[in-house]
């Protein structure tokens, strides 16, 4: 393989950049061209293709966001959309493709793939909703991001002895909730995997300024309600002092962590390699700490399980 292309698609992550650098510098090391393709399979229907040299990634390690851009293309989930994106990979003698998305990201590069044109994913999404990894890229930086906007929430709550339901995201998957609430000792964490009646939450936070607690802290998943709307019902059964805060595009952008500078590394390595052996139809991930690559179709076709044992240690610990 000689010439390669590279694209960030659907939601940014921090790490996407990371990942970007070491497409392009690995690629060149192992006697390959790079091609940067802006605005996702977007920019691939429309040719916004760019030439990658070694300082095209010089500076953007510790940059968020992503420096080819990103997008949502519709028309590459058709038949039509996709030989067209074929056709213009071909024509710019590009024989492999590097996608760093989400699952739905992986479905473009699954579909060219299938259609004989070698493609490899790298999971970058801050919602670690993709069950064969263990991590996603961005997902480490978006929690440390939370937990800076807990710990600050928090100071205040204290010294006026409120209470904060702070609304994350994480589409339907909990895991940012789960994670930044344990890390932040949040007193409940409300994620679309369990459901937690109304009643329990009034009871967890009654008892917790029973036992002296000042403040207390509800972090809840965007896939488990509205921040506003859960306020409103706890006012409705008790007199505590409320407020809310929705965190928002925030938890996306900002300086990568360096779990996240790492991944972003060893994936686009990996990626790169797979391809220089002509291998297509993978995506990067990391299980048991292990770098490791997995077929497409089964990857994304796992379903993934929520921790709960983790989830019942956070309760147990913010007692
Ligand atoms: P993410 O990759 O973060 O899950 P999306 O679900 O929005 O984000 O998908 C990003 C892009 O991937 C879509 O805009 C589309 O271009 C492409 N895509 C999504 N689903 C498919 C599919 N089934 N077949 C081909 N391409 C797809
Ligand atoms: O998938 C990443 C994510 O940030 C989700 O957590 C969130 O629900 C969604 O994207 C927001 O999407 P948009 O950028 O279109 O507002």
């Amino acid at each position: 393989m000689k010439r390669i292309g590279v694209l960030t698609s659907g939601g940014d992550a921090p790490g996407m950049n990371a990942a970007i650098r070491a497409v392009v510098r690995y690629g060149i090391y192992a006697g390959m061209e790079v091609v940067g393709i802006e605005r996702g399979y977007s920019g691939l229907l429309e040719g916004k293709f760019v030439p990658m040299t070694m300082r095209s990634v010089s500076d953007i390690i510790q940059r968020g966001g992503t420096i080819l851009r990103t997008a949502r293309c519709p028309e590459f989930k058709t038949a039509e959309g996709q030989a067209l994106g074929i056709k213009k990979l071909r024509e710019a003698d590009i024989n492999g493709l590097i996608v760093i998305g989400g699952d739905g990201s992986f479905m473009g590069a699954k579909a060219l793939s299938e259609q004989g044109f070698p493609s490899i994913g790298i999971p970058g999404t801050i919602d670690n909703d993709l069950a064969y990894t263990d991590y996603t890229l961005g997902f480490d930086t978006a929690c440390n991001t939370i937990l800076d906007a807990i710990n600050k929430i928090r100071d205040t709550m204290t010294s006026h002895e409120r209470i904060s339901i702070i609304e994350v995201m994480g589409r339907n998957c909990g895991d940012l909730a789960l994670y930044s609430g344990l890390g932040g000792g949040a007193e409940v964490i409300i994620v679309p995997e369990k459901k937690l009646p109304l009643s329990v939450i009034v009871e967890r936070i009654t008892a917790a300024k029973e036992r002296g607690k000042l403040s207390g802290i509800i972090v809840l998943a965007e896939g488990a309600g509205k921040a506003d709307d859960l306020a409103a019902e706890i006012l409705k059964r008790t007199q505590l002092s409320i407020r809310t805060s929705v965190l928002g595009h925030l938890q996306r952008g900002g300086s990568p962590s360096m779990q996240d500078r790492y991944l972003g590394t060893a994936w686009g390595a990996h990626a790169v390699k797979l391809l220089e052996q002509g291998i297509g139809n993978r995506i990067c991930g990391i299980k048991h700490n292990k770098i490791y690559d997995m077929d497409i179709v089964k990857g994304c076709a796992m379903k993934k399980r929520f921790n709960n044992d983790l989830y019942k240690l956070a309760e147990i610990v913010a007692r």
